[in-house]
């Protein structure tokens, strides 16, 4: 019964179609799309062409996709993402059909984990006259026999189809080379984007000839980075970002690159290219001071040295991830974050990173932080002091921050992040092992008759430690404890000084608390109450029971993602109660719940209409042919994982 008044929504009134239009307005997509299933009025608004300028259909490659493709016909723009697609006769006319009625209407093209011919790309390829991204990444089918676009006839109809193509991505192709890299970038001769990561470049020596690349002209079995760079050359006019990522490219190609005449590159992506030195950084923030997107996670030879150098030669900077470079420290992000175009940065897994002088560099700052996201990912020095301090610093600006497995990060900081940082939208405190039901309530930890001692007391004693956050001294109790249940009595204060719990957080939409361990029904069902919230993980916490699943349930009924692996009290008394309020969720995990039947996935087929995933493996209550049949009774569902009691592991 519980809910069931919120349940029964009114008739919608009918309102002119102008108005609808203009309300649906203010939905984000996701909203946009549930309105539209309220009646058809609603529905039609919804397709007015404001909202479908650019929408992008994702779908694998089988018989009723000719159908969507033909449906799609009728707007007037849109991206396809079609996986699957093999050289047999229904991709073939699948992309004849994608030809014929999109052709010119298609903004992006992506082939994901296909085999496509040359032949049928060739077929389609000419028809796609405004195609503005194309994304032939691992299609290793089409540049295998190294004859794709050999006959100049086909380069020519290519070429004139293509020729305001803007992003080419070229990534994870095993047998490119300079002749078919060549044929191809011949046809496209205004790129803006190239991505190449993952590719085979021969960068200074080529192997097959035992010689240095470049004494050769046009080599038909490598690519070279000699062949790259003379792209780079002639299309600099418009050439602004690429993908090395994943390539050994050394410090004298990368400087070859950065010195290209003409060159101003603002994004630039080099993922895990381990022989890059600090000098090669230095270099390239000389010769290309106009990036404003570097990407350098895992190039783990990088020190504080290219920190500073960054900090001091890229002025437009708003983008940097220095990921996985384990050997940064401290040194040099004073001066980091004082570039104050900087919006996200990304310090994931440098285990040497504390916070301090991220701290000393922002209140040093005199204008305001531009800072978005803060990524800190097991970066085990951050501390209590160091969170404080950063929330507070930046309360106005920060929309996403990632502590997981900061392991000495306690119910201090949580108290912090929901006392400033009220705009955020994405919190991940996934494995922070301290962080107890106090932290998310908001409160003091106290024993019952400390907390009758000070019932005469003022306010939230809490506050009162936010006033000198300089002498930011730790609780008296030590937190290594277990931590007390949290009783009625300290709800009813809680509620008086509910600013300071997670609550506060209205517009969050992830939320991260898997392996929290210690966190209980206490405070999950007092505090997970996000209108907004989509994506929620609440997997490895052994405490909580059915009773947070179904207050969760209740109170966030935007969410399509719910992770509740290893939570083995939540039961199919919890999923009964759940289901009815979560009509959007795609993607369920509940692997190794044990009390889990096949119960509860008659209940998600009754209710979860939209069900793409879902994870029943280890919930050994759970019968193979009960996964059979809701398969057949959910219309999305794609994947479910599902794992006998002998261990073998089935994807069905
Ligand atoms: C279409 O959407 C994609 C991704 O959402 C974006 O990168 C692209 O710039 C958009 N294109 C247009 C023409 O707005
Ligand atoms: C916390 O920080 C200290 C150094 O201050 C470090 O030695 C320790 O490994 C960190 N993690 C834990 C769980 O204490
Ligand atoms: C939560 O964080 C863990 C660890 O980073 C990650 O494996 C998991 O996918 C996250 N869950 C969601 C729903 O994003
Ligand atoms: C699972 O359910 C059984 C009874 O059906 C109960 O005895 C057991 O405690 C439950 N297990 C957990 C972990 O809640």
């Amino acid at each position: 019964m519980e809910g069931s008044d919120e349940e029964d929504s009114p008739e919608a009134p009918e309102l002119p179609l102008e108005i609808l239009v203009y309300m649906l307005g203010f939905l984000p997509t996701s909203d946009r799309k549930e309105a539209s299933l309220v009646c058809r009025s609603w529905y039609i608004a919804s397709l007015d062409l404001r909202f479908q300028k650019n929408v992008t259909f994702c779908f694998p490659a089988s018989a009723s996709s000719l159908e969507l493709v033909r449906g799609l016909g009728r707007r007037s723009r849109c991206s396809l993402i079609i996986s699957q697609l093999d050289g047999f006769s229904l991709s073939r006319s699948l992309l004849m059909e994608v030809g014929l009625c999109l052709g010119p209407k298609l903004d992006s093209l992506a082939l994901p984990g296909s085999s496509v011919s040359e032949a049928s790309l060739l077929a389609l390829l000419p028809r796609l006259t405004s195609l503005r991204r194309l994304d032939l990444r691992g299609l290793d089918s089409l540049f295998m026999s190294g004859a794709f676009l050999s006959k100049e006839e086909h380069r020519r109809q290519v070429r004139s189809a293509l020729s305001g193509l803007e992003e080419l991505d070229l990534s994870n192709l095993r047998y490119l080379s300079d002749l078919t890299f060549n044929r191809l970038t011949g046809c496209t001769p205004r790129l803006r984007r190239l991505s190449l990561a993952g590719c085979h470049i021969a960068f200074e020596f080529d192997p097959y000839r035992g010689c240095p690349v470049g004494t050769v002209e046009v080599s038909s079995a490598l690519l070279s980075l000699r062949n790259v760079r003379k792209l780079v050359t002639e299309q600099t006019a418009t050439l602004v970002a690429l993908d090395f990522s994943r390539t050994s490219i050394t410090h004298e190609s990368l400087r070859s690159i950065a010195q290209v005449k003409g060159l101003a590159l603002e994004e630039l992506c080099l993922q895990s290219c381990k022989e890059l030195t600090d000098y090669s950084v230095a270099v390239l923030v000389k010769h290309q001071s106009s990036l404003q997107r570097l990407d350098l996670s895992g190039c783990t030879e990088l020190t504080s040295r290219a920190v500073l150098a960054i900090a001091q030669g890229l002025n437009s900077l708003t983008h940097l991830s220095l990921s996985c470079d384990w050997r940064i420290t401290e040194t040099g992000l004073e001066d980091l974050v004082s570039v104050s175009s900087l919006k996200s940065l990304d310090l994931s897994e440098c285990p040497l990173v504390g916070g301090t002088e991220m701290v000393n560099g922002l209140s040093r700052r005199t204008e305001r932080t531009q800072l978005e996201k803060l990524h800190l990912r097991s970066c085990m020095y951050i501390r209590d002091e160091a969170v404080f301090s950063l929330t507070q610093l930046l309360g106005n600006t920060l929309r996403h921050l990632d502590l997981t497995s900061c392991a000495n990060v306690t119910d201090l900081s949580v108290r912090a992040i929901a006392s400033y940082l009220h705009g955020l939208v994405v919190l991940r405190l996934c494995d922070c092992k301290e962080v107890t039901d106090w932290g998310l309530l908001g409160m003091v930890e106290t024993s019952a008759c400390e907390l009758d001692e000070e019932k005469e007391d003022q306010g939230p004693r809490f506050t009162r430690t936010f006033g000198n956050m300089g002498f930011f001294k730790p609780p008296r109790l030590p937190f290594q404890e277990r931590p007390k249940m949290v009783t009625q009595d300290h709800l009813e204060r809680f509620k008086q000084q509910s600013g300071a719990s997670l609550l506060a957080l209205r517009r969050l939409r992830e939320l991260n608390l898997s392996a929290c361990c210690k966190l209980t029904d206490s405070s999950i069902t007092q505090v997970v109450r996000y209108p907004d919230l989509q994506h929620l993980s609440l997997s490895m916490l052994p405490e909580i029971t059915d009773a947070s699943l179904s207050d969760v349930a209740r109170h966030c009924r935007s969410l399509t993602s719910l992770d509740l692996s290893y939570c083995a009290h939540i039961s199919d008394h919890g999923v009964a109660q759940a289901a009815p309020h979560l009509p959007r969720l795609q993607h369920l995990d509940l692997s190794a719940c044990n009390n889990i039947t096949d119960k509860s996935l008659f209940l998600l087929a009754q209710h979860c209409k939209r069900l793409k995933t879902l994870d029943v493996s280890m919930c050994n209550s759970v019968s193979g042919t009960t996964v059979d049949l809701i398969q057949s009774q959910l219309p999305f569902l794609e994947n479910v994982h599902y794992k006998l009691h002998s261990g073998t592991d089935l994807t069905l």
